[in-house]
């Protein structure tokens, strides 16, 4: 896809503002004519904003009927060039982003009529099964995990893939063959992931890209560096600076607690590290330069009743994909490429990222999508800090993972002893089968459990106590490992400093 675009609508700054590669054009609209051919998408999509404010204003205005009908002409062959550009109709709000076919990540289909909804801040579906992940990674643009990929880190890493990879927990990614392939010739990487501290006892849930971040660190022996994005939760939640910074130092220590090495990781506050670092608010300013207010509303669903905190603050959770935003770790490189794990409702921010990169000079990072671990209540959404009986809590005692456990996670089983017997359990439904299979490392006794419960051999009660004697050790060990982090070691891992390893 050709960017035709003017050298006046160039940035003269050297970012490589508007570049063929990403296809997205950041030209203004005021710099647009009517006769003009060809368009990116994104210079099409701002075009027929503005025509479609044009029509509406004509019309509220009671203008000539000549004149509106014109405007609905230029309108309508707007869509036309916007369908045929991007094989899409133009849904008004939804900016192209990388999830359409300029980007390097294939085509997509444009979600309309779809029931699952999946944001930053929002998972919710209809099926008990959950989100229907194979649609999600048509719809975001991103590229499932095959065995072959799966096979592949088992070969490069030298270690038997984690079992989030053997069993499709992490089920989509973005160019992690390119990852592999540079890392194949020596080329290495880092390892970027995050949490908003938006409050001092992180779940279950959390812990799935943190476990998994450490293995990857682990095998792949790779720096890693930790985003608390206290600032965003300040802008979202009805809490106080002082409160969003403390829960950061709080939940620095569950994530420590999962053994990730100091020499090795760096975790940053954005309360303090924007401050500290002209490097990362550098970056920072470039990506708001680069990122229209229509592109986040689209992308995030901004409205104009939000704050403008909120609207900046994807720039502040792209800023760390960009290893110069972090000069003590990677000495000024830009070019060191960034591997991002998180679960697929980060994604936004992501694409968002990927699309912005070229056109300032730098990779885009790829990424690694996790599944959600389900709300006790079932699959329907995902585990939530916000609701305190769809969780279970690091905080948690054995008696309330037991209590919980046993209350409210949602059964697959039948209703009667004699029809779960007869019938069997449907394990695909069934929040206690699910969270095994996230925590359950043995693979023939999860496959057994499976069998057992889909026949009957066992039942619902059966099911929940094999849980509960999974999770409460776990969550145990966890509390000790918490125990044992003070504030020295809070400290060391959040000080800006080099890291130890080698590129
Ligand atoms: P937050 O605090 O909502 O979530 C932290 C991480 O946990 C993942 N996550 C889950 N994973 C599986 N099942 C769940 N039920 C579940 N709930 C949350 C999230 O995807 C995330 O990876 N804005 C971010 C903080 C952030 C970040 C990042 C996250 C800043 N930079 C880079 C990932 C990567 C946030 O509020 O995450």
């Amino acid at each position: 896809m050709k960017a035709l675009v003017g050298p006046d609508t160039h940035s003269s700054d050297g970012d490589g503002h508007g570049s063929e590669e990403s296809g997205l054009c950041v030209k203004k609209m005021t710099d647009c004519q009517e006769g003009e051919g060809a368009k990116t998408p994104m210079e099409l999509y701002e075009r027929l904003s503005v025509q479609g404010d044009k029509v509406r204003s004509l019309k509220t205005a009671k203008a000539e009927k000549a004149e509106i009908d014109s405007a609905i002409q230029l309108l309508l062959k707007l869509k036309t060039d916007y369908k045929q550009v991007t094989g899409q109709d133009y849904k008004a709000g939804c900016p192209p982003s990388e999830n359409m076919n300029v980007s390097d990540n294939g085509p997509a289909a444009d979600g309309t009529g779809d029931e699952d909804s999946v944001d930053p801040w929002n998972v919710s579906t209809t099926n008990a099964k959950g989100v229907d992940y194979d649609k999600l990674i048509v719809r975001f643009g991103s590229t499932k995990i095959e065995k072959d990929l799966v096979d592949r880190i088992e070969k490069v890493s030298g270690q038997k893939p984690h079992r989030f990879l053997r069993r499709g927990i992490f089920f989509s990614h973005r160019d992690m063959h390119q990852v592999l392939d540079a890392y194949e010739k020596n080329k290495s990487f880092y390892l970027y992931t995050g949490r908003g501290p938006s409050s001092e006892a992180m779940h279950v849930g959390h812990l799935i890209p943190f476990i998994f971040t450490k293995w990857l660190q682990d095998v792949f022996d790779i720096p890693l560096v930790i985003q608390m994005t206290d600032d965003e939760k300040y802008l979202w939640k009805d809490l106080t600076l002082e409160e969003c910074h403390r829960f950061t130092l709080e939940n620095a220590k569950d994530i420590i607690a999962c053994g990730f090495d100091v020499n090795k990781t760096f975790i940053f506050s954005d309360l303090e590290y924007m401050g500290a670092s002209p490097e990362f608010y550098r970056n920072v300013v470039k990506i708001q330069k680069h990122v229209t207010f229509n592109q986040v509303k689209g992308i995030f669903g901004f409205t104009d009743s939000d704050c403008i905190g909120k609207i900046c603050f994807p720039a502040i959770q792209a800023a760390p994909s960009f290893s110069n935003s972090f000069p003590q770790i990677f000495g000024g490189r830009k070019d060191v490429q960034c591997l991002i794990p998180c679960a697929i409702d980060q994604d936004p921010y992501f694409r968002m990222t990927r699309d912005v990169a070229p056109r300032i000079g730098y990779p885009k990072p790829a990424l690694l999508h996790s599944t959600f671990f389900p709300a006790l209540q079932g699959a329907q959404t995902k585990m939530s800090a916000s609701d305190v009986n769809s969780s279970i809590f690091l905080t948690d005692t054995p008696k309330q993972i037991k209590n919980k456990i046993n209350k409210h996670a949602f059964s697959g089983g039948k209703d009667t002893v004699e029809e779960h017997r007869k019938y069997g359990g449907n394990p695909e439904v069934d929040v206690s089968f699910m969270y095994l299979t996230f925590f359950l490392e043995d693979d023939e006794q999860l496959e057994k459990i499976r069998q057992d419960y889909s026949s009957g051999a066992i039942l619902t009660g059966e099911l929940k106590k094999i849980l509960i004697e999974t999770l409460q050790p776990m969550i145990a060990q966890h509390q000790e490992r918490r125990k044992q982090v003070n504030e020295e070691i809070v400290k060391q891992f959040m000080t800006p400093r080099p890291l130890n390893f080698n590129l």
